[in-house]
């Protein structure tokens, strides 16, 4: 066979650069990743404010760059499949958010109005996702204080569960959804397994979600493995981008069939993203590298928890992982100075109201810092 001889494409022409960005704001300092480190080892808001580590760009610069649209991204595909069979569930779909992970999943099991969510009244997915279970689902939600103070048990729930009965009035309740952490504080496994069970036993048709966007924490602390944790959960929402330091992503993890759909609701949301690669690959890093680090964190909020009760504060919460929170009021100061003489340090750390979050960058220099304050404003006050 002949091969035809064709012309050669016409090459690049070399001109000069058509497009030049304006310099609206100063350019960044050389040293601004830098500068993020030392900001967020002593920023006590949030374990959202971390900075990438080196290792995470280096990775980012070597991920596959194939079209997740046309599941062609390689390194997207691989870290699914893995934290999938680390969680002990059939898929796992990558997403921008916890905020979107858990609506993603919250939207796939939700087929036929009306229907309604149960959950914690301090539940992300009900405070803090923009009210997005009604707008993107148009659920009722039915918010729960637990009796305990501190997370669901099976006595909360049952009697706000609203079956699919004769009685037309309500909206039946179609997810339990739960939160682990919730505010730090780990929910015993007993009681997720026995909640679970009763779910399972008289509500067949309802759903039993977890918002595990901490979830790390639990199995660091409690040592059991994230497949046992999450067994009793039809979906599970986990994130990269608190604690293990990922700068973007989150999974949501479920049987085969919810993931296939809900990579359509993805798409509808407008989060079908194409060379995600990079994110994957450092959110990859940061499951890998910063897991191992968790314990420290737990460490270093026990240390900090005891030494401000010894001072005279109050621990409002207690103090299970990686989150201290306190009321300094018994001891005659109020939390308001202790922010403001935090921000006017040489080097100051930022606090915005009564819960310190230690993350695997925080400078326990900056711990002992916000101790100080504390001692000075008690001593001030003695004067
Ligand atoms: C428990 C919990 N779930 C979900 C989210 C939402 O994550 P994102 O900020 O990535 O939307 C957060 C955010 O901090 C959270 O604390």
């Amino acid at each position: 066979m002949t091969i035809s001889t064709v012309s050669a494409p016409p090459p690049r022409p070399s001109t000069t650069p058509l497009l030049q960005l304006p310099e609206v704001v100063p350019p960044l300092a050389k040293n601004a990743a830098q500068i993020a480190l030392t900001t967020a080892s002593r920023d006590f808001r949030s374990d959202t404010i971390t900075a990438p580590t080196q290792s995470m760009g280096l990775a980012m610069a070597h991920a596959a760059g194939g079209d997740n649209v046309y599941n062609d991204d390689l390194t997207t595909n691989g870290f699914e499949a893995s934290v999938a069979a680390l969680f002990g569930k059939e898929a796992g779909l990558f997403v921008p958010s916890g905020t979107m992970s858990n609506q993603l999943c919250l939207r796939t099991w939700l087929m036929q109005p009306p229907y309604s969510i149960v959950c914690d009244q301090r539940g992300h997915v009900h405070q803090y996702e923009a009210g997005g279970c009604a707008f993107h689902s148009g659920a009722a939600v039915e918010p729960i204080i637990p009796a305990n103070g501190l997370y669901l048990t099976w006595k909360d729930i049952e009697s706000r569960i609203v079956p699919d009965d004769d009685d037309t009035h309500h909206a039946p309740t179609r997810i339990v959804s739960l939160e682990n952490t919730i505010n730090g504080v780990i929910v015993p496994q007993d009681e997720i397994v026995n909640i679970a069970e009763n779910l399972r036993q008289s509500y067949f048709d309802v759903k039993l979600h977890l918002d595990g966007a901490r979830i790390w924490h639990v199995a660091v602390k409690t040592g059991k493995s994230l497949e046992e944790l999450c067994r009793p959960f039809d979906s599970v929402s986990v994130c990269f981008s608190k604690g293990l330091g990922a700068p973007v992503g989150s999974m949501m993890l479920g049987p085969k069939k919810f993931i296939h759909k809900a990579k359509h609701f993805r798409k509808l949301f407008g989060a079908g993203m194409r060379q995600v690669g990079v994110l994957s690959a450092a959110a990859r890093i940061a499951l890998e590298e910063t897991f191992n680090k968790l314990d420290h964190t737990h460490i270093l909020a026990s240390w900090l928890a005891s030494e401000l009760q010894k001072s005279g504060a109050k621990i409002t919460y207690p103090t299970d992982t990686n989150m201290v929170w306190f009321d300094p009021t018994p001891m005659g100061i109020s939390l308001k100075d202790v922010i403001e003489r935090g921000a006017a340090l040489p080097d100051p750390f930022i606090l915005n109201g009564n819960r310190v979050v230690i993350h695997h960058q925080t400078d326990p220099q900056a711990l002992q810092d916000l101790l100080s304050i504390i001692h000075q404003l008690q001593g001030e006050r003695k004067m």
